[in-house]
């Protein structure tokens, strides 16, 4: 898999301004660059690259990188260790991972209300989009359901393969944009912790891909931070000592485009529910018509 594909630039929607996360230390310090030259960075946005840039980075520097990146054109090796594909984020920073994951998610309540809404036949195949470590994918197997999980992160794959050794099958190096299943494959998918944010470049494509997976009937569960909410803005308070650093750090597509692009690929919406799940999020569950 190309990992350039994979790269995603970090925005903060309503203020437009470049997030950059200095990756050389263990936590993610996090801090506001203004960059002059914002359309290259939405640009890059569009086109789906995630970049990840040092925030110790002088601005000059930072709009170069941009730049290139926009035209297509190699980085130096300097410019090159400044920035990070996702790949290589998830593997530099699974540990700020699992901490998120207590922060921002709430697994326990998911689960319940996944169990709760994923009425699909007995042994009937469900997909875990963007599963991660199988934070949800494990215990959904352990509770019955027949599920398989992809990511585009080869660690986070890896990893969940090791923690679970009798499922380590289930879980499969792949992009929700290029799978290995068959059309009509599966009953339900799930899209949890804000993957769409993830691949909020291209939500149609990504309605489209998991409407393609889908039987007719089948369901679709996917959530999104609220956006009017301050903790999808601010930084969050780290441990004492160590620096803020995001709740959030991805685009957060409006509610109305993923209703319309939802529609539009198929899916007829059932119901939305807002939850505060470490942060307050809206979960949207869909039947694919
Ligand atoms: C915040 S994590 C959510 C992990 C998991 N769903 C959970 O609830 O614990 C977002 C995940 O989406 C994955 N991802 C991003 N783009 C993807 C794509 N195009 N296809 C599949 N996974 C993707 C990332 O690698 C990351 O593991």
């Amino acid at each position: 898999m190309d990992d350039k594909k994979n790269i995603t630039t970090y925005l903060k929607d309503d203020e437009r301004i470049i997030k950059t996360i200095n990756f050389t230390t263990d936590i993610i310090s996090l801090k506001q660059v203004g960059v002059g030259s914002f359309l290259y960075a939405e640009k890059i946005f569009e086109t789906g690259k995630k970049v990840i840039i040092d925030d110790t980075l002088p601005r000059k520097k930072i709009e170069t990188i941009l730049k290139k990146l926009e035209a297509g054109q190699p980085l130096s090796d300097d410019e090159r260790q400044h920035v990070l594909t996702a790949q290589e984020f998830y593997r530099s920073h699974e540990q700020m991972f699992l901490t998120r994951a207590e922060e921002t998610a709430c697994t326990a309540r998911e689960l319940e209300f996944i169990a709760k809404t994923l009425v699909v036949p007995k042994g009937s195949p469900v997909l875990d989009v963007g599963c991660g470590l199988g934070r949800l994918t494990h215990p959904l197997l352990k509770m019955g359901y027949n599920m398989y999980g992809i990511d585009v992160s080869s660690h986070l794959i890896l990893r969940a393969r090791v923690d679970n050794p009798s499922y380590k099958d289930r879980f499969l190096i792949a992009s929700l944009f290029n799978q290995p299943f068959r059309r009509k494959h599966f009953s339900a998918i799930i899209m949890m912790w804000h993957v769409i944010c993830e691949v909020s470049h291209n939500v149609d494509t990504a309605f489209a891909e998991a409407a393609s997976l889908l039987k007719s009937g089948g369901i679709l569960i996917l959530d999104v931070p609220d956006a009017s909410s301050d903790d999808t803005k601010i930084k969050y308070q780290g441990p004492p000592g160590q620096e803020n650093y995001a709740v959030f750090l991805a685009k957060i597509p409006p509610m109305t485009l993923l209703k319309r692009s939802l529609e539009s690929s198929g899916f007829k919406i059932i119901h939305i529910e807002h939850f505060l799940w470490g942060i307050h999020k809206f979960v949207i569950v869909c039947k694919k018509k």
